[in-house]
């Protein structure tokens, strides 16, 4: 018989991990409350357009894309990211019409991408997200950023730095491509593929090129900051003054040029220096973009956004010994003593309708064993039904911190754990 497994670059989380994944999720939509933002949900699939735009240059568009069609219909992708569905959902329900911009909205789940599996890269993993769409504003880049931060570090990563750096308006860039075209133009030909299709597209990704990086060429790029606006440098001097009024520590690289094509002014990426996180040590990452809400039909607005990569954090805050915690203790074990039948369910699903993680007993078994699930569940209170005390209407409750043990009537129960349970907790 075949045995089957996760499908390469993919991975089950079993209850004793997603305990955890909980809590950071919860950690996560608290934060986006406090910041005003609120949370949408697309489909996992969109139309192939949505991602694929005309002449993208990214990796993540033209090889790592899951696109499918059936019965002919039109093209589908999985989605790699985020940002666009969100984007094509904000001019599709024209939310660029509402009275207060920008739109404040975040997202959670699976995003895939067919990439070469190791650890911290996979092929269906989970992003946050969020997208701040409608307004242009530096201390708007330097909010999002905030955000990010915050999350890492109320969960208590410290190993980590802020890399920024800002590619300029059109005209910045504009003049930068120009730069970059007459530069490269007699060496574009000892390049990778990909590289000469970057020239051919958008050759400010030369600068991500990670198998010509060493090529000679790559050492004298002239810098970005000398193509750079008036305009533009003021900006990002307003985004960058705006992170020092908040303590957010940054390092300004003039190389990031970020992985996707619709980056404008603004990109960061928060990285981590712990020596485990190796070559996948981006936590989040993001920054402006200018021309998407048209792309969708929308009008001429600006957004910016970034995405962290959930798994990524996981293992990360694992590095840096975090304890999150497993699965979740039991409050209350109900035992079965003789032939009760369903009592201990019966009274389990009174403890449940109060609030109380309840586990009960099912298969006979000698109180010995019982008391071993008892220890295994954690849970401080024992109820246990007996055949005689319940044909009285009544059940033993033990409490473990103390080990006191009296009898009380069902009726009472639910009263009887509540008190030891607040007095445990006082
Ligand atoms: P990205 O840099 O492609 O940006 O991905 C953001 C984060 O997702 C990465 O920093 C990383 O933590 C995580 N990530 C990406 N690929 C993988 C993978 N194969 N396995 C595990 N984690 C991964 C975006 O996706 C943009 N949409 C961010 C953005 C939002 N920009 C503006 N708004």
């Amino acid at each position: 018989m075949k045995s089957y497994q996760t499908p390469r670059g993919t991975q089950d989380l079993l209850p004793s991990a997603t305990a955890a994944w909980n809590k950071v999720e919860d950690l996560i939509r608290q934060m986006c409350h406090v910041y005003g933002y609120s949370e949408i949900r697309t489909p996992v699939f969109e139309d192939t357009g949505v991602f694929k735009r005309e002449n993208d240059s990214s990796d993540m568009v033209n090889k790592e894309m899951y696109t499918f069609s059936i019965n002919n219909e039109d093209s589908l992708t999985l989605r790699p990211e985020g940002t666009a569905g969100v984007v094509r959902s904000f001019v599709e329900h024209k939310m660029y019409g509402a009275p207060d911009l920008p739109a404040r909205l975040y997202y959670m789940g699976e995003m895939f991408r067919y990439e070469r599996p190791q650890k911290g890269r996979y092929r269906q993993f989970n992003q946050f997200g969020i997208e701040n769409i409608g307004a242009k504003s530096p201390y708007i880049d330097a909010e999002c950023i905030a955000l990010g931060y915050s999350i890492v570090k109320a969960l208590g990563l410290s190993q980590i730095k802020v890399l920024i750096n800002t590619l300029g308006d059109a005209t910045s860039r504009r003049n930068y491509r120009e730069t970059l075209l007459d530069y490269f133009k007699d060496s574009v030909s000892e390049l990778c593929p990909d590289c000469k299709r970057r020239y051919e597209q958008n050759p400010l990704r030369l600068l991500d090129c990670k198998v010509d990086k060493e090529h000679p060429v790559m050492k004298n790029v002239p810098s970005l900051r000398d193509s750079l606006t008036e305009e533009s440098k003021e900006y990002f001097d307003k985004v960058l003054k705006a992170l020092d009024g908040m303590g957010i520590p940054y390092e300004v690289d003039d190389r990031l040029v970020r992985g996707l094509d619709y980056y404008t002014d603004t990109v960061f990426e928060v990285v981590s220096t712990h020596p485990e996180s190796g070559s996948q040590s981006a936590v989040f990452a993001g920054g402006r973009y200018d021309g998407l809400v048209q792309y969708f039909g929308g009008p001429e607005m600006s957004g910016v956004g970034f995405a962290m990569g959930l798994e990524r954090l996981m293992l990360l805050a694992e590095a840096e010994g975090i304890d999150l915690g497993g699965v979740p203790s039991d409050d209350v074990y109900v035992m079965a003593l003789g032939n009760v039948e369903d009592a201990p369910l019966q009274v389990a699903v009174k403890l449940r309708a109060a609030g109380y993680r309840t586990s009960f007993n099912v298969a006979p078994r000698s109180l010995k064993a019982q008391f071993k699930s008892v220890d295994r569940s954690g849970a401080k209170v024992v109820v246990i039904v007996g055949e005689s005390e319940l044909a009285e209407g009544k059940v033993n409750v033990k409490h473990i911190a103390t080990q006191m043990q009296t009898t009380v009537e069902i009726s009472h129960l639910v009263e009887t754990v509540d008190n030891l349970l607040n007095e445990e907790g006082e």
